[in-house]
Order: structure tokens, then C-alpha cells, then sequence
């Protein structure tokens, strides 16, 4: 395979606005292409996102170390890349030159290589036989919304084997709240947060009973079963040692009984975050209680870091988790918290971030992976981007 020739940067919008990085990895013929996005609920066990001085000390070791040290590495030596990656930064977690340079550079690097050797992405990576179920947010309030619910998302699972079925599902129930929004709260302004999802004056109460009937009613109309999820984000409302909501204060046991509740009541089938992310034990209380009828993904509890995932695994902490690139830095420490994961039989859902580019490249790493489901929104430019690559990977696969 060709060595890595030419390495470049950039400074790009990602969809709140802010900055972020766009790496161009040149090798041979090909160049391979990737963008790192950033989040607002991040976990306290994730890596830096940038450097102390920010995007533009982020680019400026990228030019004067990384791009060197990687030059003349063969494309095709990912762990190889990585390795340099980690190598350069010297830290334990990405502190001096950040998760993001390190995420982009290292998927642009995968990307290449899989241009080289002529194939998509995902079946480079060596995947491909069960495409994920699209988990699309359509009602949300939390970290990404000003005056929305403290639940950060109310989701739907589409759960159809063919992905663009199963898309289209999903934005058919993204659509239905709005018109029962529209309906339930006359003369109300509604408006939509950081993933696109729909934001209004609900209490959790009210916008689960939203959710319910989108999802009934885009279930109905599409035949495609569309499920109601939860990632309640929990660790953000979590306060000397009780979860505080806007109507009331719940102590960490009336935290899992409230909501094994929720899921028992309203059929959840997958609930993300539901307490803090330092309570492995409620964690494995709750996964106890539900976890036979509902996916348990720990997203801050595990940071999609192997040391996290295995303390949970040994503890019986949650049954899936999400998958965040940028929260552990290179594709190989991706793949090496997958692959553990897959052993222990915890299902992993792969995910975007509230703040995402146009990048599509968790379309192919869901698929690669054999991840249970793919969050990536339901509607809006930089959601879609993902969605549609889905839509692109189906075909083909030959669906
Ligand atoms: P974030 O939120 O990208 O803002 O961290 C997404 C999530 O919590 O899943
Ligand atoms: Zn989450």
C-alpha cells in the first residue's frame, strides 16, 4: 500500500458554529478525508478535546510534529499510525494535542488506505453483514436546548433490517411530533435544539407521551416498528448526590426505580446514561431490573474507554455501549473497546455528537463494527450526511 505522502489541515464550521478540525491524508493516487466533531454533554472520562490553546494550538502541532512524523508511514499500518499519534501527544489522554486533531487525523488516515485499496470504508474495515437501526432524537432538551426537557433526548429506534426503511421511519416520527406538538400546545412556539430535535415548554411526563404517539404513528404508517428511547444524559443533572429535575429531587435509589418505572411503563427498549457515570453499582442494579426487555448503553459511564468498559463488564454495569470516537482519539482504540464489547456481549451503538460536521464516516464504522444501532439524529444537513451514507452503504451491499 502506498506510504502516507502529504498531510494537511484545516480550520472548518462544525453545525453549532464553532471550530474545528478537517484532516486531508494524501497517500499514492487517493486521499482520505475526515473531520472531528465535539460534544456538550462530554463525560469526565474522555480525552481532551484540544490542546490548553485550543483549535489553533491544535493545528499548529499538527503542522510542526504530527504531519512529519507521520509522513512516509505505509497507509495501511493503522495501528502504526496511531501509534505515532499517541507517541507525539505523550500524554495519557490526548491533553497535549488533543483528541480531536488526533481522531481526524487518524480516520483521515483509515480512509486513505481504504481509497488505495479500492474499497468502501466499511468493508476495508471488514464488516458489513447486519447494518444497524437508525436512533434518531426527535425530542430533546438538556445540554443541547435552552428551555427544553432535563431528559437531553427522547428518541426513536426504527427497527427494520433495511436501513432505508428504517431512516425514513425515523423521520416520518420526527415529523409526527411536530404536528402533535402543534396540536397539544396551539400558539406555542416551538423550536429545535443542537441535533435537530424538536424543543418546546414539556415536562419529561409530557414529551415521553409525544414520543409514544409519534412513534405509534410513524410505525403505522411507514410498517416499520419505530420504538421509544431515552438517552437522559443523567450525569449533567446530577448534584451532591441526587439527580435534580425541574419538578423534582430523586436520591440515587429513587433514580433507578424511577427509571426501571419509565422503562417498564411506557415499553422503552433502550434507555442511555440513566445515572451518573461514577455509579457502576446503580448501573448494574438497574441493568438487573430491565436489562432482559431494554438496551442499557452507558455513554459517560464508559467514555468508550476499554479500562471503563471492563470495570462495567466485571460488574454487570449496563448491556451496550455507545461509541464515540472522539472520546478515546484513534480508530485502533475505537476498535480495541469494540472488540472487547463484542466478547462480553454488550451490543455497542455507534454514535455522532450534538456538534457534527458533514463528515460520514460513523455511517461505515456502525456497519464495520456490527453495532446494534447508529445514533446519528433524524434530520438536519450534518445528520443526514450519516443517514444517506447508510442509504449508500445498503445499496451497496446489495439490499
Ligand atoms: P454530546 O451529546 O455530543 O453533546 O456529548 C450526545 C450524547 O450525550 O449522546
Ligand atoms: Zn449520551
Amino acid at each position: 500500500m502506498p506510504a502516507i505522502e502529504n498531510l494537511r489541515i484545516r480550520k472548518i464550521l462544525d453545525s453549532r458554529g464553532n471550530a474545528t478540525v478537517e484532516v486531508d491524508v494524501t497517500a499514492g493516487a487517493v486521499v482520505g478525508r475526515a473531520a472531528a466533531p465535539s460534544g456538550a454533554s462530554t463525560g469526565k472520562y474522555e480525552v481532551a478535546a484540544w490542546p490548553s490553546g485550543g483549535v489553533d494550538e491544535a493545528i499548529l502541532l499538527f503542522r510542526r510534529e504530527i504531519a512529519a512524523n507521520l509522513k512516509g508511514v505505509d497507509s495501511a499500518e493503522q495501528e502504526e499510525v496511531d501509534r505515532i499519534l499517541h507517541a507525539v501527544d505523550g500524554t495519557a489522554d490526548f491533553s497535549r494535542i488533543g483528541g480531536n486533531v488526533a481522531v481526524a487525523t487518524s480516520l483521515a488516515a483509515v480512509k486513505a488506505a481504504a481509497a488505495s485499496a479500492r474499497k468502501p470504508l466499511y468493508a476495508y474495515l471488514g464488516g458489513g453483514r447486519t447494518p444497524p437501526f437508525p436512533l434518531g432524537n426527535v425530542i430533546g432538551g438538556g445540554r443541547h436546548a435552552i428551555g427544553g426537557t432535563d431528559i437531553q433526548e427522547f428518541l426513536s429506534l426504527a427497527r427494520d433490517p433495511t436501513p432505508s426503511r428504517s431512516v425514513f421511519a425515523n423521520a416520518r416520527a420526527h415529523r409526527a411530533v411536530a404536528e402533535i406538538l402543534m396540536k397539544r400546545l396551539p400558539g406555542e412556539a416551538i423550536g429545535r435544539g443542537d441535533e435537530g430535535a424538536w424543543v418546546a415548554k414539556l415536562t419529561n411526563e409530557e414529551a415521553l407521551s409525544v414520543l409514544l404517539e409519534a412513534c405509534d404513528r410513524a410505525s403505522a404508517e411507514t410498517g416499520v416498528p419505530c420504538t421509544p428511547a431515552l438517552d437522559m444524559a443523567a450525569s449533567e443533572f446530577y448534584r451532591d448526590g441526587t439527580y435534580v429535575y425541574k419538578e423534582r429531587t430523586l436520591t440515587p435509589d429513587q433514580q433507578v426505580e424511577y427509571v426501571a418505572g419509565l422503562v417498564e411503563s411506557n415499553g422503552l427498549t433502550l434507555v442511555e446514561d440513566p445515572l451518573d457515570q461514577e455509579d457502576f453499582a446503580g448501573y448494574a442494579r438497574l441493568t438487573d431490573r430491565v436489562g432482559s426487555a431494554c438496551v442499557v448503553v452507558g455513554d459517560d459511564l464508559f467514555a468508550t474507554n476499554p479500562e471503563r468498559l471492563r470495570r462495567g463488564i466485571r460488574e454487570g454495569s449496563a448491556n451496550a455501549i455507545l461509541i464515540k470516537p472522539n472520546q478515546i482519539g484513534t480508530l485502533t482504540d475505537t476498535r480495541a473497546t469494540v472488540a472487547l464489547a463484542k466478547e462480553a456481549g454488550y451490543r455497542t451503538v455507534m454514535s455522532h455528537r450534538s456538534g457534527e460536521t458533514t463528515d460520514e464516516t460513523i455511517a461505515h464504522l456502525a456497519v464495520a463494527f456490527g453495532s446494534f444501532a447508529i445514533k446519528t439524529g433524524a434530520v438536519g444537513g450534518e445528520r443526514i450526511a450519516k443517514l444517506n451514507e447508510l442509504i449508500r452503504i445498503e445499496e451497496s451491499l446489495g439490499g
